[in-house]
């Protein structure tokens, strides 16, 4: 097509384009287990196979198709691998990838209930479903986020409004400084959260925690009375349900009991371990959530939809439109009071249609359907543990949590860990992740991928055991 052609591609070269590229995806997610895992590039070297200048002219898509196939997808870490045994071992799927197309060729934006009454709609139902699900009460309500991550940062602020109810016209300058409490394993989005709402990095304590990584209560108690003597003001507390090293679950109930006694904000960060509370048989994960004032779930983490998609809830959601609700002009007309506008309820106004999705995939797997691959995945991750524990040359970091298994070769020095990950990951044949432990690098296992089973973990043990093997004479031991 030529630019002085008007308007979009002609609908018959869509389709094919679109058959294509559909063909490319059933093919690539069905033999992605021939793929490296990781890609073997170098900085730079992405970047040096594309031109520098943007295009004056227009090109044909089977130009630009062929580069996405040629540079752009070697040059991929590929998360959707079954070896792919990192992080929290996120995954797409099939309707996940569904919603995503349809939701690209919508190209609504769910800022308010006019500007796409479906779209809004179809989002309060779908975080209804999953409210349902985590077993929270009828009263909560939430919104969809990108990641956890803004969604802290937005849980953060109807705490500060609580705590300090002029902050939002005043602004927080001058009065005692804001205390948030969280464990030593909890994650950075906190003190981010804490850096973006002007609370400041250093106002974020890090509360100690026990052997098996969950926080200290009694620690927690002495941290919040020495800084109410010192004048400070505690302003929320978060507790982990499901950290990101380990996996451990703080004691939800007993923070929530020094909480109540001296009326702090308690957040739960269950971004991962949230997915849980689908298993009738792990319903324990969710003692004490409905004691707290807002929880952030990632069904992008162990709920089987594509990233990205999170969701804040709140006890009283309304807290939150409070602080940020502020109807530009130019949307004036656009909105009700009765309708409900996502845009009031967050820093984005532009919100692209998460929900779709996250609906296609509750509705294609079923809660039940969910809940067995979760199972299987902690079946898989009980059984590597085993494995590490009978060996001589391995042992556990920490107890085996979801679909985290963190280990280390006993006896070798941290670096032997760390070439360890390194090369299983250089090898293309599986990828995982290092952590550091009570001052120890650990081996991270994550299991989450919908497309990984006993025979990939088996390969993948294989792999690291042979590795290892390997390392041991060049460090002789
Ligand atoms: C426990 C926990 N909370 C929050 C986050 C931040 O998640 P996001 O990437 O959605 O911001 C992570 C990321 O892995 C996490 O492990």
């Amino acid at each position: 097509m030529s630019t002085k052609e008007s308007g979009d591609v002609p609908v018959e070269e869509f389709r094919q384009q679109l058959r294509q590229l559909t063909d490319w995806i059933v093919e690539y997610r069905a033999n992605i287990e021939k793929l490296p895992v990781a890609p073997a590039v170098t900085p730079g070297e992405i970047t040096r196979a594309l031109p520098s200048v943007p295009p004056n002219e227009g090109e044909a898509f089977d130009a630009i198709f062929a580069d996405f196939k040629d540079i752009i997808v070697p040059g991929l870490l590929n998360w959707a691998h079954p070896e792919f045994l990192a992080y929290f071992g996120c995954t797409t799927t099939a309707p996940g990838v569904l919603g995503e197309i349809a939701s690209a060729a919508l190209n609504v934006n769910a800022m308010t209930w006019r500007t796409s009454p479906a779209a809004t709609e179809l989002e309060t139902v779908v975080i209804d479903w999953l409210r349902q699900w985590l077993l929270l009460p009828a009263e909560w309500s939430g919104v969809v986020f990108d990641t956890a991550s803004i969604g802290i940062m937005h849980a953060l602020c109807a705490a500060r409004e609580e705590a300090v109810p002029d902050a939002r016209t005043l602004g927080v300058s001058g009065g005692p400084a804001l205390r948030i409490y969280t464990s030593d394993q909890a994650h950075s989005s906190v003190e981010k959260a804490a850096i973006a709402i002007g609370v400041g990095e250093e106002n974020v304590v890090r509360v100690p925690t026990d052997e098996s990584f969950r926080m200290r209560v009694e620690k927690l108690r002495e941290l919040i009375a020495r800084d109410l003597s010192g004048g400070m003001r505690p302003l929320a507390v978060v507790a982990t349900c499901g950290t990101t090293s380990t996996a451990s679950v703080d004691p939800v109930n007993a923070i929530a009991d020094v909480c109540h006694e001296y009326k702090i904000w308690l957040h739960i960060d269950a971004a991962y371990g949230g997915g849980l509370a689908l298993l009738p048989e792990e319903g324990a994960i969710t003692e004490g959530w409905a004691r707290a004032d807002s929880l952030i779930v990632n069904p992008h983490k162990m709920l089987f939809v594509p990233f990205d998609f999170s969701v804040l809830y709140l006890r009283d959601l309304e807290r939150l439109r409070r602080v940020f609700t502020l109807v530009p002009e130019y949307l004036r007309g656009d909105t009700e009071e009765a309708e409900r506008n996502y845009m009031d309820y967050g820093v984005p106004l532009g919100r692209r249609f998460r929900a779709l999705k996250a609906w296609m995939v509750f509705r294609t797997f079923g809660r039940e359907g969910i809940a067995a691959r979760i199972r299987e995945h902690m079946r898989l991750a009980r059984l590597f543990g085993d494995w590490v524990s009978a060996s001589r040359r391995w042992e556990l970091s920490a107890p085996v949590s979801m679909g985290v298994v963190c280990f280390r070769a006993k006896r070798a020095p941290d670096d032997f860990n760390s070439r360890l990950v390194e090369e299983v990951n250089h090898s293309g044949r599986a990828y995982l992740t290092q952590t550091k432990l009570r001052g120890r690098t650990a081996i991270r296992l994550g299991l989450g991928n919908i497309l990984t089973t006993e025979n990939h973990v088996r390969a993948g043990w294989e792999l690291i055991c042979q590795t290892a093997n390997k390392l041991a004479e060049k460090y002789a031991i």
